[in-house]
């Protein structure tokens, strides 16, 4: 009987030990990169504090993972470099492409976008043979800045915020500003009258998918946050945060 007990105990004990010692990460601190200048997915909210679409389905995910979630607030062009280095993961509306994929690995994704124009009201572009000649203003580092880098005979203007090529495009020192649907929107919205989104099928711009951006091989990572959403979808907790902070 003591025989068994003192096994009983020292499988506890082992049990508990490896627990501790996995590398599940349940309990320790998850450090999300974002860039939380792309509304509506990431924004500094009235309190200063990283708020928005990404933000809260990150914390939603952390939870479920029993993870306390800690927002880095960095440069888009920073976070793919800074994944498990100063960040676990990085979400910040971001696409997955062959040459990130190349650095790092990403989840199931989890919004469908594409490239919108926005441009003044007054101004004659409509179409991708309307763009020769002009200015392009970007985000540096993002799949704007990269498809306007590729069109022909224009000049691409970037900027570490999305926001401010939309004011070089008030300004009227570039011709129109290439950026994400969601965020295009918004803009477009700050500036009623004077600013137009124009649709990216218009230009031939194609589909992007946004997805989490993780450590390139941690396949332990990669099916807890996998699995992590896939109950948020499921469970409907997904749908709520596309209804608060998306479709409004
Ligand atoms: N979807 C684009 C990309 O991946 C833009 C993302 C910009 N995100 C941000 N939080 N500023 O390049």
């Amino acid at each position: 009987m003591k025989k068994m007990l003192v096994t009983l105990l020292s499988v506890v004990l082992c049990v508990s030990f490896l627990t501790a010692c996995g590398d599940s990460g349940a309990g320790d601190v998850l450090t999300v990169g974002t860039n939380a200048e792309f509304p509506p997915f990431e924004y500094l909210g009235d309190d200063g504090q990283p708020d928005g679409f990404d933000v809260a389905l990150i914390k939603a995910i952390g939870e479920k993972l029993g993870r306390e979630v800690v927002i880095e607030n960095l440069e888009f062009d920073s976070l793919v470099a800074s994944i498990g280095t100063k960040i676990d993961v990085a979400i910040a509306a971001m696409t997955v492409t062959p040459e990130r994929q190349e650095m790092v690995d990403f989840s199931d994704s989890y919004y469908e976008a594409v490239q919108y124009v926005i441009i003044p009201a007054d101004s004659t572009i409509a179409t991708a043979a309307d763009l020769e000649g002009k200015t392009i203003g970007v985000q540096l580092g993002t799949t704007g800045d990269f498809i306007a880098s590729e069109i022909p005979g224009v000049t691409v203007s970037s900027f570490k915020k999305a926001v401010d090529a939309v004011n070089d495009l008030i300004n009227g020192r570039v011709d129109c500003v290439i950026v994400d649907r969601n965020p295009a929107l918004v803009f477009a919205e700050n500036f009623p009258g004077q600013v137009v989104s124009l649709e990216g099928v218009q230009f031939g711009f194609e589909p992007e998918y946004y997805a989490i951006a993780m450590p390139k091989g941690d396949t332990e990572m990669a099916e807890q946050i996998n699995g992590a959403l896939q109950e948020l979808i499921e469970d409907g907790t997904f749908d709520e945060l596309v209804a608060t902070y998306i479709e409004q």
